[in-house]
């Protein structure tokens, strides 16, 4: 089953608009047929047009049991894009093998030569898999230029498996692991400065993670600067991009970053079941083949990942999710994102005895931002916080350990979180500190 299918992939008004199909969905030949509604465009949009976003909102179908304010795990679909998924999966599970062997090749090209483009790179750069983690995994495990005696770096603030991979390395590749807590509160030159005091420290460092936008904290780093400053030491960077693209408004060759690893399910808003990774043409050889990789080519990207059948359904969503993404544009989706987050950090930063961890830097924050009561550290006051807010406000967010600080609970709005909901943590939390 997975040799078949790995080879069939060689081979502005206020009304929605309906708009030609999605290229790779416009018809059972091609992939699930059906319209892929879109709202007007956001391009130009203030994050504070209510007009717009309550537009925009309207398009999720939301629960109303809670107040979602923890849409980091991943991100819900829109409803177009949920739309499209269901007739995909219908068509797929419909024509079968007939539709598998046969199209669907020319239908991934097309969704992955769209996604190339919206990420700024080229289609044979990026190989599909099934979210971060398998993304990121491939990239670390396959990293092939360590040495015995080399030194890998990671920071408190990087994801738990990715650390737990990294780690891996010292039994796998016989290399020493390095770790680094970033500072709280963060600065941008403090941030570049922390990596650049490690590289010195520890000289045999040949390769690190970096974490484009923390999980725990929120916390967005400069991660162009820091490769930069990493590549002048002869030190390869992997960047976990998983919580970036969708969220933030920017295209790989930004990050200057010849590893990364990124997810479909977060911020552009594709089915749970779909991620990318990216490594620059240059360096493909530097990630080793996959095992059982034998129907690709040395120097193919898509050697170094091989997932087995994925869902065909998830692929063709996923260029439904980027072409609302695109109408809706990055650079709107970063704008309404930090205002959402504004509205709360700003307002509650130094309240009583709360602290924001993430500093009012727009390019150091977006979605995501973690908070903490002075001296609640612990895991379980973090939790007990969560809970709080759960319980008496009916707000859910979520506790996040790991920091090196102390743990904390983090809140993250989406496209459909309405200003209300944002006012009605505030107050929460303004009553909490009180
Ligand atoms: C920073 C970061 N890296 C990697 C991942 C892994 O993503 P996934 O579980 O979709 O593979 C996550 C998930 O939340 C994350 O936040």
């Amino acid at each position: 089953m997975a040799e078949t299918s790995r080879r069939g992939l060689i081979g502005a008004g206020l009304i929605l608009a309906p708009l030609a199909a999605s290229a790779g969905a416009g018809g059972d030949a091609a992939g699930g047929g059906g319209e892929l509604a879109l709202p007007p465009s956001g391009q130009g949009v203030a994050g504070g047009d209510e007009t717009y976003w309550s537009q925009i909102a309207g398009l999720y179908d939301v629960t109303r049991e809670v107040t979602q304010l923890e849409n980091g795990n991943w991100g819900m679909m829109a409803r177009p894009v949920l739309e499209a998924h269901a007739r995909h999966l219908e068509m797929v599970n419909r024509r079968s093998s007939f539709y598998g062997r046969r199209a669907f090749g020319a239908d991934w090209t097309r969704v992955r030569a769209k996604v190339a483009a919206d990420l700024g790179v080229a289609p044979d750069e990026i190989a599909f898999t099934r979210n971060a983690t398998e993304s990121l995994e491939a990239l670390i495990g396959g990293y092939n230029r360590l040495r015995p005696g080399d030194a890998v770096l990671y920071a408190d603030l990087d994801y738990d498996s990715m650390q737990w991979a990294m780690t891996w390395l010292k039994g796998r590749r016989g290399v020493e692991v390095v770790t680094i807590a970033l500072p709280e509160p963060a600065t941008r030159q403090g941030v570049i400065d922390a990596y650049a005091a490690a590289l010195a420290a520890h000289p045999k460092v040949r390769m690190m993670l970096l974490t484009h936008v923390s999980h725990r904290t929120g916390l967005v780093l400069p991660v162009a600067e820091i490769v930069a400053m990493a590549r002048a030491r002869g030190v390869d960077v992997i960047v976990d991009s998983a919580h970036a693209w969708g969220q933030l408004d920017f295209r790989l060759p930004d990050l200057s970053a010849d590893f990364v690893g990124l997810n479909g399910h977060k911020w552009i808003g594709a089915p749970i079941g779909i991620g990318v990774l990216y490594i620059r043409k240059d360096r493909i050889g530097d990630v080793d083949p996959f095992m059982a990789s034998e129907e690709f080519k040395a120097d193919d990207v898509l050697a170094r990942v091989h997932t087995g059948t994925m869902s065909y359904a998830a692929v063709l969503a996923l260029g439904d999710a980027v072409d609302l993404h695109r109408r809706i544009t990055a650079g709107a989706k970063e704008r309404r994102l930090r205002a959402l987050r504004d509205r709360w950090a700003e307002a509650v930063r130094g309240v009583g005895s709360i602290e924001v961890l993430t500093p009012a830097d727009p390019r150091m924050t977006c979605a995501l931002t973690s908070f903490r009561l002075k001296g609640r550290t612990s895991a379980d006051d973090n939790r007990a916080l969560a809970r709080t807010l759960l319980d008496r406000f009916g707000i859910f967010t979520v506790s996040r350990d790991g920091v090196a600080a102390g743990s904390c609970v983090r809140v993250t709005p989406a496209l459909f979180t309405r200003p209300e909901e944002v006012d009605k943590l505030t107050a929460a939390l303004k009553t909490l500190a009180a």
